[in-house]
């Protein structure tokens, strides 16, 4: 790093125009996350801590800093600085019902049934799908189900492969619920839980940026891609539905985020209900021979 671009001191450097410019592009264009227009202070906010830490005279440099690591690693950790993790466990509730009470009871012929939980965050969501399966259908639901959680995030898949939460995550929770699935830590973690082992090992974390190649031969029954467009813009939206939809097996489920929609974007899903979505069984068409 060439003296000149080190800095002394607290101070973070202004984040110009041109540079954000520059930081918006990279961004929009690696992940999709749409920061183009009136987000340049949180930019500015978000990133600055990164600059001071890494003693940058200007977002400039950290620009070239990011594009001359052919590791990627600055690049996610820039990304990850710029992500919303905001989530909580039985987030829109609702969805949580329709699983346990339509989805599953028309799927347990045909184990093992596959939920993607797209955009997963720190667990909280497929803790949340594995807890209440587990809480309708107890073992059958651990054997028969597979949770797959992915983010862009390194820092809260770390959250959610450890599985241990602070106790006010769990707060308004009933208090049986929680005795029956998370394990209250110890001395200098007694403010904490850990989700126990049984729920643990129906989901599996893994990285994944939704705009970068897909699982390969991954199908499954639902997905759960919940407040994560929502910071794309509508043909981004439209690209992922559309891979999302690939991922689905037939009459398999789209779930999204009750304030985001798919009004606005074309796609082949069939409306269920708010925020929920099924992709149509293949018409089968017939040859008709002559006689
Ligand atoms: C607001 S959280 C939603 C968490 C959870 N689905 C819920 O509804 O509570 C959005 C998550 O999407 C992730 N995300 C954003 N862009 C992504 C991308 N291109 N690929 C994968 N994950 C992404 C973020 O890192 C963040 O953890």
């Amino acid at each position: 790093m060439p003296g000149s671009a080190l800095i002394l001191g607290d101070s973070i450097p202004k984040l110009h125009s041109d540079e954000y410019g520059k930081i918006s592009k990279l961004v929009y264009e690696h992940c999709g996350l749409d920061l183009r227009e009136g987000k340049q202070s949180f930019i500015a906010v978000r990133l600055g801590k990164t600059l001071r830490e890494l003693r940058l005279s200007s977002f400039q440099v950290y620009l070239e800093y990011v594009r001359a690591d052919r590791t990627g690693v600055a690049l996610a950790s820039m990304v990850d600085h710029l992500t919303t993790n905001h989530t909580s466990f039985f987030r829109e509730p609702s969805h949580f019902d329709f699983l346990c009470k339509d989805i599953f009871p028309a799927l347990r012929a045909r184990p093992p049934i596959h939920i993607w939980s797209a955009g997963c965050s720190s667990g909280e969501e497929p803790y949340s799908i594995a807890i209440s399966l587990m809480e309708e259908y107890g073992m059958e639901a651990a054997e028969r189900v597979r949770i797959l959680g992915t983010d862009i995030s390194l820092r809260v898949l770390e959250r959610a492969r450890r599985g241990v939460y602070p106790a006010e995550r769990f707060e308004g929770l009933p208090v049986p619920l929680l005795q029956r699935y998370l394990l209250k830590g110890h001395n200098a973690s007694a403010q904490s839980y850990r989700i126990k082992s049984a729920i643990r090992s129906m989901v599996e974390f893994e990285y994944l940026n939704l705009m970068g190649q897909l699982p390969e031969n991954y199908r499954c029954s639902v997905i759960f891609c919940r407040n994560v467009m929502i910071y794309f813009d509508k043909p981004t939206q439209q690209n992922l539905v559309a891979r999302l939809t690939d991922h689905l097996e037939q009459g398999g489920y789209l779930l999204i985020g009750h304030s985001e929609s798919l009004n606005t974007i074309s796609h082949g899903l069939d409306y269920v209900s708010p925020a929920i979505y099924r992709k149509p069984n293949l018409v089968r068409s017939f040859k008709i021979g002559r006689y």
